[in-house]
């Protein structure tokens, strides 16, 4: 008994075993997207088709922390240098959420929106698919909210 709590409590210590949600991207364009789930290590390519979702528990990564979902429209997209949409999370104390770019703007002159199902927690929406403000916008709500990448949206 003593080790079973000693156990629980050292593990609750090391790891931010939290409640954990969803992290959904739904893909609302008319083409299928790809996205890579990168922590520690980058996991297999998933191809989105137009009105499917990609759906992961949210969970710690023990080597990055924080987990990239990084989204490309080519299909090699994570290594060719192709426009990448970056949907971050981290799940520690609470869940920590952000949306950025890199070598360019993949969904420019669409919607992208970041959204949590718990109603208090901040959405992120860029309108024309890319950010308007000049510093990445990091959000947080409880450990256990889902949150969805909806790309191609229809409005903020
Ligand atoms: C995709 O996820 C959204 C938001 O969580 C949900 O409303 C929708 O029903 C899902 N669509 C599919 C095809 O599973």
């Amino acid at each position: 008994m003593y080790f079973a709590i000693t156990l629980l409590v050292s593990a609750a210590t090391l790891a931010p075993l939290a409640l954990a949600g969803n992290a959904i991207v739904q893909n609302a364009c008319t083409d299928p997207v790809y996205l890579w789930s990168v922590g520690g290590s980058v996991g297999e390519r998933q191809t989105i088709d137009p009105g499917a979702n990609y759906t992961e528990t949210t969970h710690y990564d023990y080597v990055s922390g924080g987990i990239a979902i990084k989204i490309t429209r080519t299909e090699n997209g994570m290594y060719d240098g192709s426009p990448q949409t970056n949907f971050q999370y981290a799940l520690t104390d609470h869940l920590y959420y952000d949306l950025n770019d890199v070598y360019g703007d993949p969904f420019s002159g669409s919607t992208l929106v970041v959204r949590p199902s718990i109603d208090t927690c901040n959405t992120i929406c860029w309108g024309g698919g890319v950010r308007a403000m000049v510093t990445s916008q990091t959000e947080a709500c409880s450990t256990d909210t889902d949150i969805t990448l909806t790309l191609c949206a229809e409005s903020c």
